[in-house]
């Protein structure tokens, strides 16, 4: 009897765990769309990579993306598991591969409103830079 209640907790834990680890992907989102102008605009060719991963993980105002979406893009930062909606997992694919860089851009500047993503305080060129860190390094 005591084997299986020991089996059943563990069977319960690992499905638990399980459930966490894939639930998120891909992530359920309402996040407003971009006007098509911006959707579809992209200056990462020439943004600064290097400067995109320091905002990201340490200087950008008011607050570093890594915070919420962690030091590895999976939406897993100190702050953001307690938040609803979940900040966004740039490793999910299946989420990220509709979600074109123009809309990136709009989303950083205006912030996506009734949720824990604020308009973030930063100049144009250092959103794109940060964008180009996101596509190039965190996405999969
Ligand atoms: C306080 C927590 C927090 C911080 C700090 C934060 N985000 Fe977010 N972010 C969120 C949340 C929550 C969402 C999900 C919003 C939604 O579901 O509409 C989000 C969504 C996004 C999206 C997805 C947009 C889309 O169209 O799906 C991008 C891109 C993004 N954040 C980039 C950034 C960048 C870059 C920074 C730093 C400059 C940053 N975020 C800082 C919480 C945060």
């Amino acid at each position: 009897m005591k084997k299986t209640i020991t089996l059943l907790v563990a069977a319960m834990a690992t499905l638990l765990l399980v459930n966490t680890a894939f639930a998120k992907c891909p992530q359920p989102r309402k996040t407003p769309a971009a006007p098509a102008n911006i959707a579809g605009k992209d200056d990462t060719a020439k943004a600064d990579k290097a400067n995109g991963k320091k905002l990201y993980e340490k200087t950008a105002k008011p607050m570093a993306c890594a915070m919420c979406h962690g030091n590895g893009g999976g939406g897993d930062g100190k702050l953001g598991k307690a938040l609803k909606p979940t900040p966004r997992d740039f490793t999910c694919a299946d989420t990220m591969k509709d979600i074109s860089a123009g809309q990136m851009y709009f989303i950083i500047k205006n912030g996506s409103k009734g949720t824990g993503m604020a308009p973030m305080k930063l100049k144009d060129s250092e959103i794109w830079d940060v964008v180009k860190y996101i596509r190039e390094d965190l996405m999969k």
